[in-house]
């Protein structure tokens, strides 16, 4: 072991196990032996700065054969010939074997390769990881953005043609980062032995199974940490995964999966009717993402530890919410309190991460199923829509005492109560500062699921199949959420001239590309940054589950999906949202996008470039001092792993770039194919 230089690796003031000074490096082992099977989940690390980064790897005991601590190593080479730090990390049954090791004075915008070594000598498979670069440099910055991904009903094709393409780059052109918006797990869980036929369409693997569980319908919730802790184990044995972890510093968030299918703050819902408080199990659902991602996240009130501090909590209905939507409830604001994500993290002068955690704040949904439009699956009336989720601050707080719906007059719910939530108004305080306060050209906020509106005009539908919706509504909701927040966000971005915004988002397992606005036409629209939400890595779009489950003579099946003559299915839902219905069923007329364009509607989404319901993939951000793109990769729906060593086949590749505008200019988006044809997309 050549330790030419004792760089020793020293705490910050956030929860590590550290490396003391002393003794560790003479109980280096002579030689250390590569065993991934002792270090089942890999490795992985976290969160760099232009100094420091977080180096994660678990080493249970396996078959009799345990650890009680663990060297870390940190090289400039993979041999490592060259030991540059290292230091001691404890190991424990509390964090169940895991280990967070916060390597510090390192060299900004380089690569480095870490292990880790038990005190038998024996080594977890080598990682790669980047810093960032120093706060004043200028150099490009790279990163791909990724979410939703689910081994046990898929492969994860996407991280093997992410690893092939970076490997096949000029060193200096390769990947930062990587972000992951969440749904890094997928909490519900269907057995093989319920749904013998698979879940709609996918295969089932059984990776695991809950220790405790809870079974619903025909699938099974997590209900203790145990049972969270499985959920990780099993992913991260996933060789694409776990290779993408060894290779770049990954940078991430939770969206809902990670502690609920649904639900809001610590109350778990779920489909089947589920629904319960869960102070608990938010508790768990905490301590299991704090123990298996390697992030610089910390417990309020507990900067320095080496296990989670799980509060004693009891479960407890939240009965009463404020005027922000927060519920009091002294358990539920422990549990939610347990683990703070919301952090900034920087790249240069180039750019500045956001990241905010949009599901333990939020608000209870308080509207109501009495302007549903059954006929019409999948969207929602946009007026009764937005009255609902604007709560009392409806039009400048004066909402109407009744919405008008299919020539009723119906009681409006929500006059009284709090509007809509994500953040919650601590965290949306916190947000605005935080972006008032960055000097990066590209503030770029990790989103899990974004703010673009996505919609179409249902109320320029012809003859029969328009005859039912609703008159006087307006226009079809696809996905908008939260509005309120929105609004301040955008006002505030306005008033503060804050130019180089961009939304990245996940969880709608759909591509879309755009420009992020507060409003669409006929209210004020005014782009003021723009916006990129990934498709997923693997789990199910909505294209698939259509496909599976929408019945063939369903009489909106246009809307959403045209059938034609050889089998296959166009994925009419994108043109449906970029273009309108007039273009949908110009299309299903035609077969041709061009004549489906010439009638298209531009009212309907002049902020969306592309919508693509039924990809899976990445994307590829590069910003530099003018200009941010957007890379596109695109794959086939990956039912099963593939066995080429480029990940297989890509649907089509396409870029969005724009120039950094200034303060009261629009930001534009231009886009380019780089391959594949995208038609039905664009
Ligand atoms: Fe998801």
């Amino acid at each position: 072991m050549n330790l030419t230089r004792r760089k020793f690796l020293q705490s910050l003031s956030i929860g590590f196990v550290l490396a003391t000074k002393k003794g560790w490096a003479n109980k280096l082992p002579a030689k250390a032996i590569e065993r991934r099977d002792l270090f089942p989940q890999g490795v992985a690390s976290g969160d760099p700065t232009a100094d420091t980064v977080i180096l994660w790897t678990r080493r249970p005991p396996v078959n009799g054969n345990s650890a009680s601590k663990l060297i870390v190593e940190v090289s400039t080479s993979p041999e490592f010939k060259k030991v540059l730090a290292g230091g001691t990390a404890h190991i424990s049954a509390d964090s169940d074997w895991t280990s967070r090791f916060l390597a510090t004075d390192l060299k900004p915008n380089r690569e480095y390769w870490y292990r880790f070594i038990d005190d038998h000598g024996f080594a977890s498979r080598v990682g790669r990881t980047m810093t960032a670069p120093g706060k004043d440099s200028d150099t490009p910055v790279r990163f791909t953005f990724v979410c939703c991904q689910c081994p046990n009903e898929a492969a994860m094709n996407a991280y093997r043609k992410m690893i092939f393409e970076d490997e096949a780059r000029p060193k200096d052109q390769q990947l930062n980062f990587v972000m992951h918006l969440g749904d890094f797990i997928y909490e519900v869980t269907w057995y093989a032995e319920d749904n013998p036929n698979g879940n709609r369409g996918r295969r089932i693997r059984n990776l695991y199974k809950f220790p405790q569980g809870r079974k619903v319908s025909n699938f099974h919730l997590p209900v203790s940490l145990e049972d969270y802790r499985t959920l990780y184990r099993a992913y991260l044995q996933d060789p694409d995964l776990q290779d993408a972890r060894a290779r770049w510093p990954f940078v991430c968030i939770w969206d809902n999966h990670e502690f609920a299918w649904a639900g809001y703050q610590s109350q778990y819902v779920a489909g089947g009717g589920y629904s319960a408080p869960a102070q608990n199990q938010k508790v768990s659902a905490n301590q299991a993402w704090w123990e298996f991602m390697p992030a610089m996240v910390q417990q309020p009130g507990n900067p320095k530890l080496e296990h989670f501090d799980a509060p004693a909590v009891v479960d407890t209905p939240m009965e009463k919410f404020n005027e922000d939507g927060l519920s009091e409830e002294p358990n539920n604001l422990k549990a939610i309190n347990s683990l703070k994500i919301q952090r900034v993290l920087r790249w240069g002068k180039n750019v500045d991460i956001l990241l905010t955690d949009n599901w333990s704040f939020r608000s209870p949904d308080m509207s109501t199923d009495d302007f549903n439009v059954p006929e019409y699956p999948r969207v929602d009336a946009q007026i009764p829509f937005e009255i609902m989720n604007y709560g009392r601050h409806y039009n400048g707080g004066k909402p109407p005492e009744t919405i008008r719906f299919n020539g009723k007059d119906i009681p409006n719910p929500t006059k009284n109560v709090h509007a809509q939530t994500y953040l919650g108004a601590p965290q949306r305080d916190w947000f605005l500062e935080q972006l008032e306060a960055s000097t990066a050209r590209w503030k770029i906020w990790g989103h899990g699921f974004g703010t673009m509106e996505v919609r179409s005009d249902y109320q320029n539908l012809p003859g029969e199949l328009g005859a039912k919706w609703p008159k006087d509504v307006g226009y079809a909701v696809i996905d908008n959420r939260f509005l309120r927040d929105k609004d301040i966000i955008f006002d505030f971005i306005k008033d503060h001239k804050i130019t180089g915004f961009c939304v990245v988002g996940g969880d709608r397992h759909a591509f879309h590309a755009g420009l992020a606005s507060k409003a669409l036409p006929p209210k004020k629209y005014e782009p003021l940054g723009v916006e990129f939400i990934t498709g997923s890595i693997s789990q199910q779009t909505l294209f698939e589950v259509l496909e599976v489950t929408m019945a063939k003579n369903h009489p909106k099946r246009v809307l959403h999906l045209i059938d034609q003559a050889d089998g296959t299915v166009i994925p009419s839902m994108n043109v449906t949202a970029l273009h309108g219905v007039l273009s949908t069923l110009k299309l299903k007329e035609t077969g041709d996008m061009k004549q489906a364009r010439a009638v298209r509607n531009h009212d309907v989404a002049p902020h969306l470039s592309l919508i693509d319901y039924g990809g899976h993939g990445y994307v590829m951000m590069t910003a530099t001092a003018e200009q941010l793109s957007a890379e596109f990769v695109c794959i086939p729906r990956p039912l099963e792993r593939s066995d080429r060593p480029d990940g297989g086949p890509l649907t089509y590749r396409v870029v969005h770039r724009t120039n950094l505008w200034k303060a009261g200019d629009t930001p534009k988006l231009e886009q380019e194919i780089l391959e594949g044809n995208p038609q039905y997309c664009i």
